[in-house]
Formats: C-alpha cells, sequence, structure tokens
C-alpha cells in the first residue's frame, strides 16, 4: 500500500471554494500518479478550524470518487499552521513512490508535520534496528536509509580485488576507484556498486566482518559520512547505523539506540540465517558477534555508542510491534 499526501488552501470559507480546491487537488494527485479510481481504498481529510461549511469528503463524493471509503476531520489550533487549509492522504492498494501535491500555497503544512526530519538508529548486530527503521520510515513515508549497506558494498570491493581489508593505504587506493551508490525501487534500498546491485551479496558472513573491520578507517568513514550527511540533508530519512547519533548526524531531530541480550542477538541472526537456507552453528554466530561488537565499540574513529541525548530502549523482551510504538510515541512526545 501506498500513501499519498496533499493540501491545497482556499480563499474563503465557501461550499463552491471547497468542491473546487478538492476536485483540483484530487485530480492533480491522480494525475501525478498515474492512479485509477478503483486503486484508491480510502481518502481522508482534515482542515483547519475556520472551514465549516462543507466537508471536503462530501466535495470528494460529488466529485466521483464513489467507491473508495471517505473521511474528513477537522484539526485542532496549532501554531504556525496556514488559515483555511485542506490535507488529504490517500490510501492506495499498490506499492508506488508517492508524488505529493501542495498547491495554492499549502506547501508549509501544520508547521510540526511538515517540517524535514531525520531519525537516527543506532546499534549493535542483531538490536532489531534495520527492522525497525524499515518499518518506521514506511510507517512515515520517508525515506530509509541504510549506512551498514554502504560499508557491506566497500567490503565486497576489497574482498573482489583479493585486498587486505584491514590495510588502510590498499583499502583507501581502491576506493578512489569504486563507484558506490544507493538507489530506491518502490521504497526498498539498493546498494550498487559500480553499477551492479549488490543488496544480496553484501549478506554474506563473510562480508559482515569485513565490513566491521573496513569501517575503522577513517577515510572510509569519512567518505561513507559525507555520503550519508548529503543524503540526510535534502530529504526526510531513517538512517540506522552505528554511529548516526554520535557523529554523522549529532543534530538529528530523533534520536534512539537499540540494544538487545546478545545471546537474543546471536539467536535473530541465526534465525535470519537459517531461514536464507544456510547452515549455521549456533556458537561460532555468537563469537562471531561479539567479536565484530567489540571492534566496532572499541575502534578510535566514531564507534558504536549511544549518543547522551539517544532514547535507550533494549529489545530483549520486546516484539518488534512494541518497540515501533515505543518510538512512535517518544517521537510524539517531543513534536
Ligand atoms: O548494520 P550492519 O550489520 O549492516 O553493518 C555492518 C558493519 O558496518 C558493522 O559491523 C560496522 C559497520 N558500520 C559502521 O561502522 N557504521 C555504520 N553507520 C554502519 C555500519
Amino acid at each position: 500500500m501506498t500513501v499519498i499526501r496533499g493540501a491545497t488552501t482556499i480563499a474563503e470559507d465557501q461550499p463552491e471554494e471547497i468542491r473546487k480546491a478538492v476536485g483540483e487537488l484530487l485530480e492533480q494527485i491522480e494525475s501525478r500518479n498515474q492512479l485509477k479510481r478503483d486503486e484508491i481504498l480510502s481518502i481522508v481529510f482534515s482542515s483547519t478550524s475556520d472551514i465549516h461549511s462543507f466537508y471536503p469528503a462530501k466535495a470528494a463524493r460529488e466529485a466521483g470518487f464513489a467507491s473508495c471509503s471517505l473521511f474528513s476531520a477537522q484539526e485542532p489550533e496549532i501554531d504556525g499552521s496556514l488559515a483555511l487549509c485542506i490535507r488529504v492522504m490517500l490510501f492506495v492498494e499498490k506499492n508506488i513512490t508517492p508524488h505529493h501535491v501542495y498547491l495554492r500555497g499549502a506547501r508549509a503544512l501544520r508547521k510540526d508535520l511538515a517540517q524535514k526530519f531525520n531519525v537516527a538508529i543506532d546499534g549493535p548486530a542483531g538490536s532489531g534496528k534495520s527492522t525497525i527503521a524499515k518499518m518506521l520510515a514506511h510507517d512515515q513515508n520517508i525515506l530509509y536509509l541504510d549506512t551498514g549497506a554502504m560499508y557491506r558494498a566497500c567490503a565486497l570491493a576489497a574482498i573482489r580485488a583479493g585486498i587486505d581489508v584491514s590495510d588502510e593505504a590498499q583499502v583507501c587506493d581502491l576506493m578512489r576507484n569504486v563507484a558506490l551508490s544507493v538507489t530506491y525501487e518502490n521504497g526498498t534500498q539498493h546498494t550498487l556498486l559500480n553499477g551492479e546491485d549488490v543488496s544480496g551479496s553484501i549478506r554474506d558472513r563473510d562480508v559482515s566482518m569485513a565490513a566491521s573491520t573496513i569501517s575503522k578507517h577513517e577515510s572510509v568513514r569519512m567518505k561513507m559520512a559525507e555520503k550519508q550527511r548529503e543524503i540526510a540533508g535534502k530529504m526526510s530519512c531513517v538512517l540506522d547505523g552505528r554511529d548516526i547519533g554520535t557523529f554523522v548526524l549529532p543534530d538529528a531531530d530523533f534520536k534512539f539506540f537499540l540494544t538487545a541480550s546478545p545471546e537474543v542477538r546471536a539467536k535473530r541472526r541465526y534465525d535470519e540465517l537459517v531461514a536464507k537456507g544456510y547452515t549455521v552453528d549456533f556458537e561460532d554466530l555468537k563469537r562471531e558477534i561479539a567479536l565484530r561488537d567489540e571492534q566496532d565499540s572499541t575502534r578510535p574513529i566514531a564507534p558504536l555508542k549511544k549518543a547522551e541525548d539517544a532514547v535507550l530502549i533494549d529489545t530483549s523482551d520486546m516484539t518488534i510491534e512494541q518497540v515501533l510504538q515505543t518510538i512512535k510515541t517518544k517521537m510524539q512526545e517531543k513534536i
């Protein structure tokens, strides 16, 4: 499912104005997202409290949105909100990259909702951060940036080139000649190495360990952090990693540090690998994770560490839904 947002303003609280503005807004959303009417599951409107004369949902029904469910709500007064503003959320059946539509000066929506924001989720391997980061990004309809994938891609490049990943000079040389990029398709990150999609191969176990080793090098970290800051500077996103809250984005709007007992983390990774068809020895995996923890937390540059202002969540005995809910509640409290 995809959620598409939009907003418009009206000059006066008059039924005809509302009909016209809602019709125009929905038409634009449909055409910019190439939607067919029967793909729209429901449409939810909210309007500022200075609009009473007509329900936007009724305007949508009159404009021919006959088969989807419609709902209108009135917003409470919020400081900084635009006057006479109608906002909409369309729930669409298919998965697409949404094109949100803002008309008639409605670019700045409610101040508390409209700002670009970044969420930093750091933590050790198996703490649940990537699962949660993905879900949170989907929930907030913003980008998910998996920074570990970037280190993994560097490591894969080094392995393929037969380079010793612990040798910074050799790695640095290699990095000058590889093109690393991330792209998004239907909200899913693809990691590209010299144009090749390596999203699958970077998950191999030998790559995990090599990524941890390669991430110790200052030159690699600086390059990765620069790319990450560039992406986060342009758009709202959830970033997961080891050093997002402490080093990459020390001013991130929301910071979380997820952790879990070593036993639980190893079990999660074990289940993940077994589900992918690998044969793994649990004790071996536990040792590998402990080694990675040690390496990631003791490196001199931007080690794995909770930022002072990050919210610590121990996920050992929590379900994914509970962790997600805790994060959303904390974010709401901070707005
Ligand atoms: O999150 P992950 O398991 O995909 O990360 C792989 C390795 O990359 C991890 O052991 C340490 C390194 N890493 C890092 O140093 N900083 C980040 N922001 C993300 C990952």
